[in-house]
């Protein structure tokens, strides 16, 4: 067995975990019919690409705890790799992936239930793709079938996500190489998706959200990005309210802020920006009052992030910073909140920030992995060098009684990738500005 890509390390690790007598089955993602002859764009499955580097769709793996591993796969065929593309096949698969044995998808079935003959274990995914269980018992009733022969069926079921949950938490050094590149190509879209509106205005055009989404995704595409890792938000005005708002066609006016939370996909990884900006390049003094909370929630956030720290202790600096923010610029009431201490205890920040702080991020955008720490019940996770996560604070302001009007349907997010580490936390997305006189000097042009 070969050691020399990332893959088939993990292969390994995760074979180490089985325990004697293991085997896991693990397909990649179904292709999506979006209506007659189109399908969606395909995007293969994070856990088997995780293990492969295998990008086509109709393939499985099976590994078992001696680390031998076998690819299942879509065989080749002239005539339909004329319509959708040059096929791999099981022939090349060992040498390009580093598999022991590879073979058509097609001998699936037949092939895989003695491969359980005589396993203790079987581990799949559970949860993740629909009709697999049911699949899985028909592979274990075959083998009981063959009871006569010998064979025993594997007596237990356990889910493979747990144990790649825990792998994919903490990435190795060429995932985060990946992901500073997704970052930086991220910002890229950013910086792009700035100063073209600002420059339209200045023009005496009318940039609207869909202008910016075409900055972010000729950016992302030209760098070699695949493409986005989620649908980008582009959202003027009043629209940054609306937390997953989709870019649409609304006018980016001057006077008004616009909220963009996008980032790219870069063979499989996945960056998360979210940034907010005047749109003619220049803050007011309220929407600079009400950025500026955000901004030291984020930097009170990105202090608290470190090795050792608990995954909460970024939200809970955030919410403390936020709070005050809200007192000070009269968000909040005094008399019903007289500090700090009394906003936090009844929530009070709640119709202002109603998301958590941070996520981990990967090959999906809200990656696996719990963020309890095991074994200790509720208790968060334990942060260690290498896990990644976004650091995304917020203030959405909607109209509403006690509440200033000057900052009426302003929503401001910033939003950052942070990769843990001993000492505190590597931000791998700050190529594109966040400081209020940094924004306005790149809108500047
Ligand atoms: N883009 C989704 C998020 O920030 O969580
Ligand atoms: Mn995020
Ligand atoms: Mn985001």
């Amino acid at each position: 067995m070969t050691h020399s890509t990332p893959f088939a390390a993990r292969r390994a690790r995760l074979a180490a975990q089985l325990g004697p007598g293991g085997v896991a089955v693990i397909p990649t993602a179904p292709e999506q019919r979006r209506n007659r002859d189109s399908d969606y764009p395909y995007r293969h499955d994070s856990y088997f690409y995780y293990l492969t580097g295998f990008t086509e769709p109709g393939a499985w793996l099976v590994l078992d705890a001696t680390g031998r591993s076998t690819l299942f796969c879509r065989p080749k065929d002239a005539e339909r790799e004329v319509w959708t593309g040059v096929r791999l096949g099981p022939q090349a698969a060992p040498d390009a992936l580093g598999v022991d044995a590879a073979y058509s998808a097609e001998e699936l079935a037949q092939r895989l239930p003695p491969m359980l003959a005589g396993a203790q274990a079987l581990w799949l995914p559970f949860g993740v793709h629909t009709g697999l269980l049911e699949r899985a018992e028909g592979w274990l009733a075959q083998v009981r079938a063959k009871a006569r022969d010998g064979a025993s069926a594997p007596t237990q079921m356990r889910d493979v996500c747990a144990l790649l949950d825990e792998m994919r938490l903490v990435k190795d050094e060429s995932e985060l190489t990946l992901m500073r590149r997704a970052g930086a190509i991220s910002a890229e879209g950013h910086m792009r998706a700035m100063r073209r509106c600002a420059a339209m205005l200045r023009a005496g055009e009318q940039p609207c959200e869909h202008h910016l989404e075409a900055e972010l995704l000729h950016a992302f595409r030209d760098a070699g990005a695949q493409g986005v890792a989620y649908p980008s938000i582009v959202a003027a005005g009043a629209n940054a309210c609306v937390l997953h708002y989709p870019a649409g066609s609304a006018p980016c006016r001057a006077g008004e802020m616009v909220l963009i939370d996008a980032g790219c996909e870069l063979d499989g990884y996945a960056g998360d920006i979210s940034r907010t900006f005047p749109a003619n390049g220049r803050f007011t003094g309220a929407q600079r009052a009400l950025y500026e909370v955000v901004l030291a929630a984020q930097q009170a956030a990105i202090s608290a992030c470190r090795a050792g720290a608990r995954f909460d202790a970024p939200h809970e600096a955030c919410l403390r910073t936020l709070s005050q923010g809200l007192l000070d610029l009269g968000l909040l009431s005094r008399n019903r909140c007289p500090d700090v201490q009394a906003v936090l205890e009844q929530r009070a920040y709640q119709p202002f920030y109603m998301h958590r702080t941070s996520h981990w991020l990967g090959m999906d955008v809200h990656d696996c992995g719990s963020t309890t720490e095991p074994g200790e019940g509720k208790a968060a996770r334990v942060l260690r060098p290498g896990m990644v996560l976004t650091i995304e604070p917020g203030l959405y302001v909607r109209p509403a009684d006690g509440v200033p009007e000057k900052y009426w349907n302003f929503g401001i997010r910033i939003e950052d990738d942070a990769i843990v580490t001993e000492a505190g936390c590597e931000l791998i997305t700050r190529d594109v500005p966040v400081r209020v006189e940094e924004i306005e000097a790149l809108m500047r042009g």
